[in-house]
C-alpha cells in the first residue's frame, strides 16, 4: 500500500526522503513522488513519477530540487492508473499546499464537484487531490494553514494518513491520520513523520503514533500535537528496540530469502518467551485466559486475512481437536459483513503480521461493539490492532519486510500452538505429561526447520524441473490441506503462477477433471492417520498424467513408490507439521519466482500491508 515520509530539519530533505521511501519499498506501490520547499526559489518543487523510486531518482537527478523540508510518497494506486499525473504528491491549483495521502476520501466526487463549481480545475483522477485543492481553497480565504487543515478534515470521509506542506509556512508539515496508520519520529534538529518505521528508523528510533483525528504540526525543533478540539496534547514516547539492520538484507539476495533463514531463530524467540521455565505451562503475562475466564467462553472465532488466516486456520484445528472447543472462523473482508453470530461469551482471535489491515482491524471493531472480547495475534508493536485489542500476543518476528509472509506465518502458527496447548490444559483436555511431550517436540522445531532449510538446493533443483507448469495443484488432508492453502497462496503471489490447493478427498467431485498430462500436483502427506488416503489422491492423480511432489515425514518411504520428487521433513508431533511442511513450500515458490524473474520482495499489483478495503 502508500507509504509517507516526512522531514523538517537541517539537512537537505531529498536524499532523506528518498532513503525513506526505498525502505516503504516494500509495502507495494507503482509510482513515487516528492514535494520539497525550495527555500532559495521560496517556492514547494514538486518531482513525481509513474515507476520506482530508482525512476523518481534519475528524475530529480535531471532536474535537482533542494530543501530542509519535504513530503514523499510512494503510491499505490486506487483512484486512476499508476501515471505521473496521478502520482503524489498533489498541488492545490495555487501552487501553495501539497499533500500525500495513504487511504481513501471517499467522498471526493461531492468534494471535487463543488470546487468545480468554484472554477477549479483538476488536473488527476485521484480522490487525494481534492485534498490538496480543498486545503488551497479554505487557505485562500483564511491564510492559516493550520485551520484549512482543520477545515478540510470537517469535510473529508474515508480514512486517510494526510501530511501537507503550504509554501508560506515553509518551517512546518501538518499531518494528521485516521484508520491508517502514522508514527512521527524525533531528533535532535530535525524531525520526521512516516507511515512505518523503516522509513526513519536510519535516523531515529524515538517515535510517538499518532492516534485518528490528532493533527501533528512538525517543525525542525518542536512538535505539537493537537486533538479534534484543537487543543494541544501531549504524547508518550517510546523508543522502538528494532534495529536498521533487521529492516536490511545482510547479504541476502532478497528480504523473503533471509526471512525464511530467520525463522529458526523467530521459533525459538517465541519458545523461549513462552514456554514456563517449570515446565507447567504458557506464560501469557498479563492476559487473563484461566480457567474461569474460559468457563466464560461458549465459542471462539478467528478472523485474519491471507496467510494470517491460514495460520488461524491451523488454530481452528488443533484449539478443536485438542481443547475441544468449537472454534468459527472467516477472512475479515466476510467476516465483517455478515453481522456475525458472536457475543460477550465468544473470544474472538484476531491475527495480523502489520497490524492495520483494514479488514482485519474493522473486523475487531465491530467484535467488541458485540461484546466480545478480543485476542490479538500481532506482529509490529504498538499497531493500530495491537493498541485497540483486549489483550495481544506479540510474535516477535522482527521487521517483515517481503511482501510474501514466510516467519511472520511461522510465528503466527507457534502463537496458535501455544495458545492451544494453554486452552487445553486450562480447560483439563491436556494432561501435563501430554504437554510435555509437546513442548518437548516444539523445542526440536528450530533445528527441524535448519535440517529442512539445508535442503534448498534439491528445492531449487525442482524449480529447474518443473518452472514450465501452468497450474500447480496442492492436494492435502486436515492439518495438510491448511498447508497446502499456504502454499498455494504464496505460489500465486510470487511466482504469478495459477495455482489452486484442494482437500484432497474432494478430487473426485470435480477438480481432477483438470488433471492433465505434466500437471504438476504437491502433495502434503504428513498426517500418518490420513497418509493412506492422501496416497489414494496421489495414485489418481499419477494415474492420470500428473508429475507429483510429495512433501511427507521421514520415515515414510512409501511416498517414494508414487512421487516424482519428494522432501522429508524431520520426525515430529503430528500437530505441528504445518510448521515444517510450509518451509519446503516457501522455498518452492521463492525459487519458481526467482527462476521466472520475478521481483521476488515486491511481486507485482501485491502490497505488504493492506490498510485500504
Ligand atoms: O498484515 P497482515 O498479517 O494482517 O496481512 C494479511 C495479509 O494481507 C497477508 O498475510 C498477505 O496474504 C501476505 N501477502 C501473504 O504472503
Amino acid at each position: 500500500m502508500c507509504g509517507i515520509v516526512g522531514y523538517v530539519g537541517g539537512r537537505n530533505a531529498v536524499p532523506v526522503l528518498l532513503q525513506g521511501l526505498k525502505m516503504l519499498e516494500y509495502r507495494g506501490y507503482d509510482s513515487a513522488g516528492v514535494a520539497v520547499f525550495n527555500s532559495k526559489a521560496g517556492e514547494i518543487k514538486v518531482c513525481k513519477t509513474k515507476g520506482r523510486v530508482e525512476n523518481l531518482e534519475s528524475k530529480l537527478y535531471d532536474s535537482p530540487v533542494a530543501g530542509k523540508i519535504g513530503i514523499g510518497h510512494t503510491r499505490w494506486a486506487t483512484h486512476g492508473v499508476p501515471s505521473d499525473e496521478n502520482a503524489h504528491p498533489h498541488f492545490s491549483s495555487s501552487e501553495k499546499i501539497a499533500v500525500v495521502h495513504n487511504g481513501i476520501i471517499e467522498n471526493y466526487v461531492v468534494i471535487r464537484d463543488f470546487l468545480r463549481g468554484q472554477g477549479y480545475e483538476f488536473v488527476s483522477e485521484t480522490d487525494t487531490e481534492c485534498v490538496a485543492q480543498l486545503a488551497g481553497y479554505y487557505y485562500s480565504k483564511s491564510g492559516s494553514f493550520l485551520d484549512s487543515v482543520y477545515r478540510v478534515l470537517a469535510k473529508v470521509d474515508g480514512s486517510y494518513a494526510l501530511a501537507l506542506v503550504c509554501a508560506d509556512c515553509p518551517d512546518k508539515i501538518i499531518t494528521v491520520k485516521k484508520n491508517c496508520p502514522l508514527i512521527v519520529g524525533l531528533g535532535k534538529g530535525e524531525n520526521f513523520l512516516a507511515s512505518d518505521m523503516p522509513a526513519i528508523l536510519k535516523y531515529t528510533r524515538n517515535t510517538f503514533i499518532m492516534e485518528d483525528n490528532e493533527v501533528a504540526v512538525i517543525e525542525k525543533d518542536s512538535v505539537k500535537v493537537y486533538n479534534k478540539k484543537k487543543e494541544e496534547i501531549q504524547k508518550e514516547v517510546y523508543v522502538v528496540d528494532w534495529t536498521i539492520e533487521a529492516a536490511e538484507k545482510s547479504g541476502y539476495e532478497h528480504f523473503m530469502l533471509k526471512e525464511i533463514y530467520e525463522q529458526p531463530k523467530v521459533v525459538s524467540d517465541n519458545l523461549n518467551r513462552r514456554f514456563k521455565s517449570d515446565g507447567t505451562g504458557i506464560r501469557l503475562d498479563s492476559i487473563k485466559l484461566g480457567k474461569e475466564e474460559l468457563e466464560g467462553i461458549n465459542q471462539i472465532y478467528i478472523v485474519a486475512c491471507g496467510t494470517a488466516y491460514y495460520a488461524g486456520l491451523v488454530g481452528k484445528f488443533l484449539l478443536e481437536k485438542m481443547a475441544r472447543i468449537h472454534v468459527n472462523s472467516d477472512v475479515a473482508s466476510e467476516f465483517r459483513y455478515k453481522d456475525p453470530l458472536i457475543d460477550e461469551k465468544t473470544l474472538v482471535i484476531v491475527i495480523s503480521q502489520s497490524g492495520e489491515t483494514a479488514d482485519t482491524l474493522e473486523a475487531m471493531r465491530l467484535a467488541k461493539r458485540k461484546g466480545s472480547r478480543v485476542l490479538a495475534v500481532v506482529n509490529v508493536v504498538g499497531s493500530t490492532i495491537a493498541r485497540e485489542a483486549n489483550d495481544v500476543i506479540y510474535t516477535l518476528a522482527g521487521p517483515e519486510i517481503a511482501v510474501a509472509s514466510t516467519k511472520a506465518f511461522s510465528a503466527q502458527v507457534v502463537a496458535m500452538f501455544l495458545l492451544t496447548l494453554h486452552i487445553s490444559l486450562e480447560r483439563g483436555r491436556l494432561s501435563l505429561e501430554e504437554f510435555r511431550e509437546i513442548k518437548a517436540e516444539m523445542e526440536l522445531l528450530p533445528s527441524h526447520i535448519n535440517t529442512i532449510l539445508t535442503s534448498a538446493p534439491n528445492i531449487k533443483h525442482f524449480m529447474e524441473k518443473y518452472i514450465g507448469s501452468k497450474n500447480v495443484f496442492y492436494i492435502g488432508r486436515g492439518l495438510d490441506y491448511v498447508v497446502c492453502r499456504e502454499g498455494s497462496l504464496k505460489l500465486k503471489e510470487i511466482a504469478y503462477l495459477h495455482s489452486e490447493p484442494y482437500a484432497a478427498g474432494e478430487l473426485k467431485h470435480g477438480p481432477i477433471a483438470l488433471i492433465e498430462e505434466s500437471t504438476l500436483v504437491i502433495g502434503v502427506a504428513t498426517q500418518q492417520n490420513l497418509f493412506a488416503k492422501t496416497m489414494s489422491n496421489i495414485k489418481e492423480v499419477k494415474a492420470r498424467g500428473a508429475r507429483v511432489l510429495i512433501i511427507a515425514m521421514e520415515g515414510n518411504r512409501e511416498i517414494e513408490n508414487y512421487a516424482d520428487d519428494y522432501i522429508y521433513i524431520p520426525k515430529t508431533h503430528p500437530v505441528l507439521t504445518p510448521l515444517l511442511a510450509n518451509i519446503p513450500q516457501q522455498l518452492f515458490a521463492y525459487y519458481m519466482a526467482v527462476g521466472l524473474g520475478n521481483d521476488v520482495d515486491k511481486p507485482r499489483n501485491l502490497a505488504k500491508s493492506v490498510t485500504v478495503e
